[in-house]
């Protein structure tokens, strides 16, 4: 590409004093006015609650900082208020990242709630309607990681994360959850009788969402829907076809909605019957690859398994810091990465690093034919590349 267009453009500075920008055709004509695809070739840098290892999580601030650092997908949890509104919080509460503490006017609003299997007691968005949440300000979750723009940024909407992907300057996927369903639809309620799941999808269907995985359609806003509650995954499957993910949590946690296990759900006949729903699934990296007073084990078959089903593997969560490192990455980031891309081969990854995650991934395998032509066809040109690699 940096050939192709070098010797051209520099003629043409012979014959056109100022910018050239205008007179000189990109070689890709019918992509004019349209946006940089969403890159297929390489696995997916999913940005973990936008940039949050540098603004306070799920914020319009850390999601843009996610788009200019390279971010493939931006990720988000979406849970309820009381009046039925879709927002991006991880926590059912609001006591760890918001300043809710210092809302006097709200001390009244404190609770206990049985969720997931455990009570917590503090402030949860389903005893908010959204005009008082939006009187609040969001702040960072460790205490080791910049303060600086604590009490600075709202909470946003579902509708304003998807606005947020939409306006990117190339196409940004999205990667929303649907988080706690069964806790959501216990304490929030809809007019006729719709749940939590299928106000969600029609977020999704509004925005002009829709299509398989890889379509056209989906190529042009890419969105992987993901939920740790397999009914809710099952829920939405014929509402749309957008392609899904089920997330599986720590090998000690039963899901919400179905009571399982983690041996069940990683089964060889579970993983048969939940690949008619998704293509993939969201494993936390721990669980795949074991962990023993801070080394790594021998890895588990799950992503072997996984793969012969032709279901992708998307981990999560990839953290710069030392405390998050185990010893034999030697507190370097970039050796965890390659571990996790060249040695255990997944598909995607959620990092709460995003640009840590791109720089590692221009510097290894940086995007060249594949950044200029539309994704599906990046997708092909990849699949023959690896077919011929076989030939060698
Ligand atoms: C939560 O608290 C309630 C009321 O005290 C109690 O009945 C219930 O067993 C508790 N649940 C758990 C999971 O501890
Ligand atoms: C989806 O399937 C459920 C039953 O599993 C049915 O009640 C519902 O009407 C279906 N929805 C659509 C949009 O087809
Ligand atoms: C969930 O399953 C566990 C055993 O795996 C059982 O002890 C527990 O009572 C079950 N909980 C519910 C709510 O069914």
């Amino acid at each position: 590409m940096t050939k192709l267009c070098v010797v051209p453009f520099t003629l043409l500075l012979l014959f056109v004093s100022c910018s050239a920008r205008p007179i000189y055709q990109l070689p890709s004509k019918e992509h004019k006015g349209s946006k940089q695809p969403l890159q297929t070739s390489r696995p997916y840098n999913v940005a973990h609650r936008g940039s949050n290892g540098e603004f306070p999580e799920e914020t319009s601030a850390a999601y843009l900082r996610a788009i200019e650092e390279g971010a493939d997908f931006i990720e988000t949890d979406i849970i309820a208020t009381k009046d039925g509104v879709l927002i991006c919080h991880h926590d059912v509460n609001l006591d760890v990242t918001t300043d809710i503490a210092d809302h006097k006017e709200f001390a009244d609003r404190k609770r206990t709630y049985e969720v997931e299997g455990g009570n917590i007691t503090g402030f949860f968005t389903v005893d908010f309607t959204w005009k008082e949440l939006q009187t609040l300000r969001t702040k960072q979750r460790y205490s080791f990681r910049d303060q600086q723009y604590n009490g600075k940024f709202p909470i946003i909407t579902f509708e304003e994360y998807i606005s947020i992907a939409l306006d990117a300057p190339r196409v940004v996927g999205i990667y929303p959850e649907m988080k706690s369903p069964v806790f959501i639809n216990e304490h929030v309620k809809w007019p006729n009788g719709k749940i939590f799941e299928d106000v969600f999808v029609e977020t999704l269907k509004k925005y002009g969402y829709k299509g398989s995985y890889l379509s056209k359609d989906w190529l042009k806003q890419p969105c992987f829907i993901q939920s740790f509650a397999p009914s809710s995954i099952v829920h939405v499957s014929n509402q749309t076809d957008l392609p899904k993910i089920f997330l599986i949590d720590d090998v000690t946690v039963l899901t919400q909605d179905t009571n399982q296990t983690y041996s069940e759900i990683t089964s060889d006949a579970y993983l048969d019957y939940i690949k008619s729903y998704v293509v993939g699934i969201g494993p936390w990296k721990d669980t795949l690859v074991p962990v023993v007073n801070n080394y790594i084990q021998a890895p588990s078959d799950l992503v072997a398994r996984a793969h012969a089903r032709d279901l992708q593997v998307h981990p999560y969560t990839y953290r710069n810091e030392n405390q998050f490192l185990h010893f034999e990455f030697h507190q370097d980031p970039y050796i965890e990465y390659d571990f996790w891309i060249n040695k255990i081969g997944v598909d995607g990854l959620f990092t709460d690093f995003t640009g840590s995650l791109h720089n590692f991934q221009e510097w290894t395998s940086p995007l060249s034919i594949s950044d200029n032509i539309d994704g599906y066809s990046a997708y092909l040109l990849h699949k023959i590349a690896n077919m011929l690699q076989k030939y060698k």
